[in-house]
């Protein structure tokens, strides 16, 4: 695949090194422009090429965001992206230490609301540079490979992202929705940075998911039932 990177730090240079290794090409690009990568670009080889962002963006069927969050500046014009795969790793850091409040917001819906028209996948988010560079093993059955959650709300892009995922040697793990999978990938959350397997990372969530029911409140409990009626063996009866 033709991937654009957007950022070429410590997040987009691993991820970089990974998909030109896999056999796909890249474009890289940072805030300095490309005379800035020429020696990324030397040790990536002749599938990988530097430009601008927007070179960048323009270049990718998918999209890699690796700039800071709160650098609205960093982002192209969004119609260069639109109906493109933007795969969105950023997390909501402030500069001086802390994370943005958001209201009940993923940091990934406010990217799709500067970013209309792009069909956008949370993904890459929990998994700490170092790990993403040293821990793939493409070797491994898929379920006992390092995890890399997504979520977002367009299932074909989803799946084009878990191809990815898998062809650079980690298992990709499905947390569902742009919001409430989006919640978990956020910097608080139980799974960030952890090195969970795939096989333990749905483990650890189906775990979790038990625990809840413990704290649901009354009025809760029937709703939540109900979103799983369709995973239940037997049809709930009508009353
Ligand atoms: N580090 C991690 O382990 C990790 C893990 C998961 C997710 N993330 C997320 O991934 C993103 C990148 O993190 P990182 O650790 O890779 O950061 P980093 O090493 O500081 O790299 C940031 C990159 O963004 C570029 N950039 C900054 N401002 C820009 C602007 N206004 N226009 C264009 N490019 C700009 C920088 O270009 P210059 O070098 O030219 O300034 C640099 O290439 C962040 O949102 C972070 O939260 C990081």
């Amino acid at each position: 695949m033709k991937i654009g990177i957007l950022g070429a730090g410590k997040i987009g240079s691993a991820a970089a090194h990974l998909f030109t290794a896999a056999g796909h090409e890249v474009a890289v690009s940072n805030s300095r422009g490309p005379e800035s990568l020429r020696e990324l670009v030397g040790e990536l080889g002749s599938s990988a090429q530097a430009g601008s962002i927007a070179d960048a963006a323009r270049f990718g069927e998918i999209v890699l965001l690796a700039v800071p969050w709160h650098r609205e500046d960093a982002l192209p014009p969004a119609e260069l992206l639109q109906d493109k795969i933007v795969v969105d790793a950023m997390n909501p850091y402030r500069p001086e230490g802390g994370f943005f409040e958001l209201r009940g917001f993923t940091s990934s819906e406010e990217v799709r609301r500067r970013l209309p028209g792009a069909k956008l996948v949370k993904a890459f988010n929990t998994i700490a540079y170092d790990h993403l560079e040293s821990r793939g093993r493409i070797d491994l059955p898929v379920e006992e490979r390092h995890a890399i959650y997504l979520a977002g709300d367009d299932p074909q892009a989803k799946r084009v992202v878990s191809e990815l995922i898998e062809s650079i040697g980690f298992a990709p793990v499905d947390t569902g929705s742009l919001r409430e999978g989006g919640r978990l990938q956020e910097p608080d959350s139980l799974i960030f940075n952890q090195t969970f397997t795939a096989r333990e990372a749905r483990a650890f969530l189906r775990n979790q998911l038990h625990k809840l029911v413990d704290e649901l409140s009354e009025d809760a409990l029937p709703r939540a039932l109900e979103g799983l009626a369709e995973f239940r063996r037997v049809k709930p009866r009508k009353a």
